[in-house]
């Protein structure tokens, strides 16, 4: 039996009712006043509810929403770089007092769970964005997220009656104890996880393979929550991780699954929550690469990789694995980094995201330098229905 990693904090959250408390509950929920989620909401409360955010139980409270932006850690001293809240506005703010319970339902009336009130407080929305993101730009997607919510925070632990359900790719959505569960089946005992929120191109695949070779196995775990309105949608990315696992990768040594957590933007400290996030789905090694979670030139291009010095290693106990920016040099012949090729610029594949863009909607398949031609095929019949 292989030991993993224990999760953050040393216990997987649980926060889904079963049995007789199932019951109890839902029972209750029908006579309690109801607070409704929006689906950015929904997928914090899943990532809450499936123990992806252990240690916490429930949206934070003032003491760590401070300690958070304070301090990067929560206030039992674990590191934790961003606030996970659920807003009300003012309106919203006045039906509703602390030591209340609240059915929480999304938009279509379904009710998801119960909210046990534990405190209102303001945010502190400038502060939050600043801390949290490194700027106030309202341009940021992120901060602009933090913008459109209400004013205040409701905090409280949390308990639903079932798993969030989704219709669509449904065999890929292993909460983190069905992780764990899978990778000891396999026997490993270090695995790496790759996070993100594009299709793999060549240099996300050296990244990956190049992990691959210390450790049991990859965890290709792409957030499919929300993200900007112009990055490529989930299913696509889907169909461009089968059709390029299957052709180029050990179908042993990999695992694809889905993150339904949101895509935030904050750079460096998103990457820690990446991390932390993805030891709780049992994984020993993370991959960091260029700008990792970064938008627009908000970010440094290792600012992702320096963050992670503020931290005492132990505490955030999964392992970093930071790569530098990875091209396709033709003088090397191959995959390769600012670490390992001595060559010109001029000799590198590059491309910049708008290229790529404009060849695919001409339905010309870029370099397969750039990207397997295979995930090129799939991402032009995308463009074309588009
Ligand atoms: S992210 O928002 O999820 O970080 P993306 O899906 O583009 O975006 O990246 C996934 C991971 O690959 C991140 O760790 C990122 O830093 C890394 N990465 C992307 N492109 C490169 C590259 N050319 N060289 C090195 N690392 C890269």
């Amino acid at each position: 039996m292989s030991k993993l990693i224990a999760p953050h904090g040393g216990r997987l959250i649980n926060r889904i009712l079963t049995g007789d408390a199932r019951r109890k509950a839902m029972d209750k929920a029908e006579s309690l006043k109801k607070i409704t989620l929006n689906t950015r909401e929904i997928a914090d409360l899943e990532m809450i509810a499936n123990g992806a955010f252990s240690p916490l139980e429930g949206f934070v409270n003032s003491k760590e929403y401070e300690s958070i932006l304070h301090s990067m850690h929560l206030s039992n001293g674990l590191p934790w770089t961003i606030p996970i809240t659920l807003s009300v506005s003012k309106e919203g703010k006045g039906k509703i007092s602390a030591n209340d319970e609240l059915t929480m339902v999304d938009i279509s009336g379904k009710m998801l769970g119960i909210l046990r009130v534990e405190e209102i407080y303001p945010a502190d929305k400038k502060r939050e964005a600043l801390q949290v993101y490194g700027t106030d730009d309202e341009n940021h997607p992120g901060v602009a997220a933090v913008y459109q919510q209400g004013e205040f925070y409701v905090a409280g632990p949390v308990s639903l009656f079932d798993r969030i359900s989704h219709d669509d790719l449904t065999k890929y959505r292993l909460d983190p104890v069905e992780t764990r569960v899978l990778f000891q089946k396999k026997g490993w005992n270090t695995i790496v996880a790759f996070q993100t929120r594009n299709p793999v191109h060549r240099a996300h695949e050296y990244i990956q393979k190049s992990a691959m070779e210390i450790v049991d196995g990859l965890l290709l775990h792409p957030l499919v929550g929300a993200t900007k309105s112009d990055d490529i949608p989930a299913d696509v990315r889907m169909e461009c991780y089968e059709v390029l696992l299957k052709s180029y990768y050990p179908k042993d040594r990999v695992v694809l699954s889905v993150m339904p957590a949101n895509m935030r933007y904050a750079g460096p400290k998103e990457a820690i929550m990446h991390a932390i996030i993805r030891k709780n789905y049992g994984v020993s090694h993370f991959i960091v690469g260029r700008d990792h979670a970064g938008v627009g030139n908000y970010y440094g291009t290792y600012d992702a990789h320096h963050i992670f010095r503020e931290f005492d290693p132990q505490a955030i106990d999964i392992t970093p694995l930071f790569f530098d920016y990875t091209f396709f040099c033709k003088r090397c012949g191959g995959m390769a980094s600012t670490k390992t090729c001595p060559h010109d610029k001029s000799n590198h594949v590059f491309l910049s995201g708008t290229k790529v863009l404009e060849m695919l909607t001409q339905g010309i398949v870029p370099p397969v330098e750039f990207t397997r031609p295979e995930v090129a095929e799939v991402l032009i019949r995308q463009t074309k229905k588009a």
